[in-house]
């Protein structure tokens, strides 16, 4: 097991700066697969916006992107479409905030929102920032940014092709899927508790949180006051087809559990067979807990706000 000495991780927020150049895929460059492979001018656009995460530096202000008319249109189709789909199916926290980020960050169907404008609100709530990122970090690198409530985003936009389900993060994942929930108290507690197991721990553990982390955060459902089944996953919210599916009786539905979510596994870029169903993000928070004291590591560690560091207490 691990002394905090004998393992890197980020010590301070601008330790993130480190994580720019390491991403998994689908960075500078597209795979064949990908539904805007073929579309050179799809390619350059790409190109051009991730070159801004590249060079992003921590405490600068966000890239600000001019989105073209053809970018916009995307976002319109998608906008509307997921704002009718989320009746009845995006859960009480989500339906509660997206007014608020129309209101606050410039939320419309016409308008794709700055990451600038919805960071400053999200830092208002929760404490949690937005930095831009070229595309999929290593699961160790973006849970460690949550001990720092902070959050990578893409800035690019989905092809147009495919607006109902994309195999990738986008910039629709984020501002629809991802902002609403970081601006909830608890919801931000939780990612902050995985963001905090996460550092130097060993690539098991880390195997296991990023599991953890895919069927809550990303494609977490939860059940409602009412008894209803709702989702909170950002992957889910931030794709029609995927919302509609996962609550349409035909994927297995498990309960969020310490034995079972760990350990299952599940496709990236298709809709999942499998969700888990979480009691309420507390409950979830209290599992990431009791996680974490499993980890074997040598070491605690918290958060220091004031100083933006994190602390180390050696055991
Ligand atoms: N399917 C999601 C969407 O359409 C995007 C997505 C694909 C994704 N694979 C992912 C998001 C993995 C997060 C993690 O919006
Ligand atoms: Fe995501």
């Amino acid at each position: 097991s691990e002394l905090a000495n004998d393992v890197w991780f980020p010590r301070k927020k601008r330790d993130l700066d480190t994580f720019a150049e390491k991403v998994l895929e689908m960075g500078e460059d597209l795979p064949s697969d990908h539904p805007g492979a073929l579309d050179p001018e799809y390619r350059k656009r790409r190109y051009d916006i991730t070159q801004f995460a590249k060079q992003y530096k921590s405490g600068q202000k966000l890239p600000h992107i001019e989105y073209t008319q053809s970018e916009k249109d995307t976002w319109k189709v998608i906008y509307n479409a997921l704002k009718e789909a989320y009746k009845g199916r995006a859960c009480a926290e989500h339906l509660h905030i997206l007014p608020l980020l129309e209101k606050n960050c410039g939320y419309s169907p016409d308008n794709i929102p700055q990451i600038e404008d919805i960071s400053n609100f999200l830092k208002d709530c929760t404490g949690f920032t937005l930095r831009p990122v070229m595309g999929l970090l290593t699961s160790r690198d973006f849970l460690n940014a949550f001990a720092f409530r902070v959050f990578h985003s893409t800035q690019y936009i989905r092809h147009h092709s495919k607006p109902f389900y994309t195999p990738e993060p986008d910039v629709c994942h984020e501002l629809l899927g991802h902002a609403p929930l970081l601006a909830d108290p608890d919801f931000a507690e939780f990612c902050h508790e995985i963001g905090l197991a996460s550092l130097g721990a060993s690539d098991e553990d880390i195997n296991k949180l990023a599991t953890i982390f895919w069927f809550t955060v990303e494609f977490g459902l939860c059940k409602e006051k009412d008894g209803s089944i709702r989702a909170y996953g950002a992957g889910v919210l931030s794709s029609k087809g995927e919302l509609e599916y996962a609550l349409s009786g035909e994927p297995e539905l498990k309960p969020l559990s310490l034995t079972d979510t760990p350990c299952q596994s599940y496709p990236i870029t298709k809709y999942q067979p499998v969700y888990f169903v979480a009691e309420s993000f507390k409950s979830a928070t209290n599992l990431v807990r009791q996680f974490a004291a499993t980890i074997d590591r040598k070491f605690d560690v918290r958060y220091n706000p004031y100083t933006e560091t994190i602390e180390v207490l050696d055991n």
